[in-house]
């Protein structure tokens, strides 16, 4: 099975939010993306809108034609909003205000009765629900317990991993816990720091990975490939005044 690609548009909100502008709209580069290839589009409406808007999803949920995953926190009016714009599948993260981007997975264990009752709402309202959280054994039986359809493992620390052994170290804690997650009858996916560099070796080792998210990696690479392209363009408009 060749594991689906959702990507993750935050960043080119990002760009926009830079100078509180219209441009670069994420909803063109999801189409762009969708157009490409992407099985799916993947942002992350978070609460203090640092990128992505109430705009934005509502515009995607509109126009994609492939499918929206929402990541999203547990506060009670990014739920509700979630119930409104109904996403194909919504992801389940962990967020504080002053993390770049999300640290670790969501800490199911500690907030287990809360998080089923989020998890069976957003159910009710027909949306697929995955839960990022880490490979760690107690976290995923957690999961399951809480009726999620699917999990998603964090590679960020896989991601990190600098030398041969402790990259090693971080494929092995991930494969495990895919087995344990697909023994549980969870759908498996993965995300978080996958780039041109480290996807082709966690997909070699870990088969069971339905669906990877990725962002950063693939905006960054979009904006240095559209770089030749825009100078052009830009000194032909000036030369031909
Ligand atoms: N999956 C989840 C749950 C995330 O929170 C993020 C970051 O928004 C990603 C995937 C994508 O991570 P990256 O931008 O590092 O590819």
């Amino acid at each position: 099975m060749i594991p689906r690609l959702g990507v993750n548009i935050d960043h080119v909100a990002t760009i926009r939010q830079a100078r509180k502008t219209v441009e670069p709209d994420p909803s063109a580069a999801a189409l762009i993306a969708e157009n490409a290839g992407a099985d799916g589009i993947t942002v992350h409406l978070r609460e203090d809108r640092r990128h992505i808007n109430d705009r934005d999803v509502k515009l995607l949920r509109k126009t994609i034609k492939s499918r929206l995953n929402l990541e999203m926190s547990i506060n009670p009016l990014i739920v509700k909003i979630a119930c409104q714009i109904k996403p194909d599948q919504a992801t389940l993260v962990p967020e504080k205000r002053q993390e770049i981007t999300t640290e670790g997975g969501l800490d199911i264990i500690a907030q287990e009765k809360k998080i089923k009752n989020i998890v069976n709402k957003l159910k009710l309202k027909g949306i697929w629900v995955s839960l990022f959280v880490e490979a760690d054994r107690g976290q995923l039986k957690a999961a399951k317990r809480v009726n999620a359809d699917a999990i998603e493992l964090h590679t960020g620390t896989y991601a990190n991993a600098k030398t041969e052994t402790s990259i090693n170290r971080q494929l092995d804690r991930l494969l495990k816990a895919a087995k344990l997650a697909k023994s549980l009858d969870l759908h498996v996916y993965a995300g978080h720091g996958l780039n041109y560099q480290n996807t082709a070796k966690l997909l070699k080792k870990i088969p069971e990975i339905e669906e990877l998210n990725i962002g950063h990696s693939i905006v960054s690479r979009a904006v240095l490939n559209g770089m030749d392209e825009a100078v052009r363009t830009m000194k032909v408009l000036i030369q031909a005044i």
